[in-house]
């Protein structure tokens, strides 16, 4: 039977050189309710987590456990409350580019008066790059997001899962070294999911980038992750446990081991322990 912590590999979740983001003692929580009684809501409490440089990471939970919450930390949209939350060795401060977040909806983020390109050089533009400069890096984000031959497309020309290729070539152009992915493929249908996974799981072989995956969906989190980290449903939510998944990429949906580890998690989500940690 599975037990909290019984398959972690100890040595998965300790302090490491090739640390990007170690996350020690972490804890947030709201103030909430009426300006005559506010209640206090500990979303997450005693956070650990070392995330390894060029990792895929998913962070796997049920809804409101607190992973938007946690995303948000580490991006610098919201300051935690307890313990300490470092990127390459230092606390973070304000959001900055090195860190960069997809969100779920593409539409919030692109500008409808901008095309594909323009949308995709916005960053690069704001920081002063030059026209020729950001041609060559659009055109590049271009070409390893599969949106050749739609540059001059508008955002409402596009299909959902084009706007979300735009998206996450806008954040690749702008070279985070860490990419915060927040259930960025949750609105799409089953086929353009499938399709987005194994772009990203390309895109990611290709840039070595950093990346943070959150979602509930345990399908997605066992195709896409090198490790994953189980929430627990909260108040007062943590990382309990860390999977290691060796699989090779890109993975079968169909194989023995894929199911076999599909089938581990969600023993660990179906078990009464679960809901008592
Ligand atoms: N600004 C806020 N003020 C008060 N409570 C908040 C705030 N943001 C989040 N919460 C609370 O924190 C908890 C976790 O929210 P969060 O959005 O992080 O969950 P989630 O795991 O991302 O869920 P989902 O999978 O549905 O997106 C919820 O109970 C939510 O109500
Ligand atoms: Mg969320």
């Amino acid at each position: 039977m599975w037990s909290p912590g019984s398959d972690n590999d100890s040595s998965s979740n300790k302090d490491n050189e090739s640390s990007i983001i170690s996350i020690r003692r972490l804890g947030k929580s709201f103030e909430t309710g009426s300006r005559r009684k506010t209640v206090c809501y500990q979303v997450l409490k005693d956070v650990d987590l070392e995330i390894r440089r060029g990792e895929f990471f998913i962070l796997l939970g049920p809804s409101g456990c607190g992973k938007s919450t946690l995303l948000n930390l580490i991006a610098g949209f919201e300051k935690q409350t307890e313990g300490e939350l470092l990127v390459h060795g230092r606390p973070i401060g304000r959001p900055e580019k090195e860190r960069a977040m997809v969100f779920q909806h593409a539409d919030a983020s692109l500008f409808p008066w901008l095309n594909v390109r323009e949308n995709i050089e916005f960053g690069l533009r704001m920081r002063g790059m030059k026209k020729k400069e950001r041609a060559e890096i659009s055109a590049r984000y271009i070409e390893l997001a599969g949106l050749k031959g739609h540059e001059r497309k508008f955002p409402r020309e596009l299909s959902g899962g084009m706007k979300q290729r735009v998206q996450i070539a806008r954040v690749l152009a702008n070279e985070p070294d860490i990419l915060l992915m927040d259930e960025p493929l949750g609105a799409l249908d089953a086929f353009t999911r499938r399709v987005m996974q194994e772009e990203l799981v390309r895109i990611w072989g290709e840039t070595k980038k950093t990346i943070l995956f959150v979602t509930h969906d345990i399908q997605e989190a066992v195709l896409l992750g090198v490790r994953i980290g189980i929430m627990s449903i909260g108040p007062d939510s943590r990382v309990f446990e860390i999977m290691e998944n060796g699989l090779d990429y890109p993975r079968d949906l169909t194989s023995r081991e894929f199911n076999l580890i599909q089938k581990k998690l969600q023993g660990i989500f179906q078990d009464d322990l679960y809901f008592h940690l």
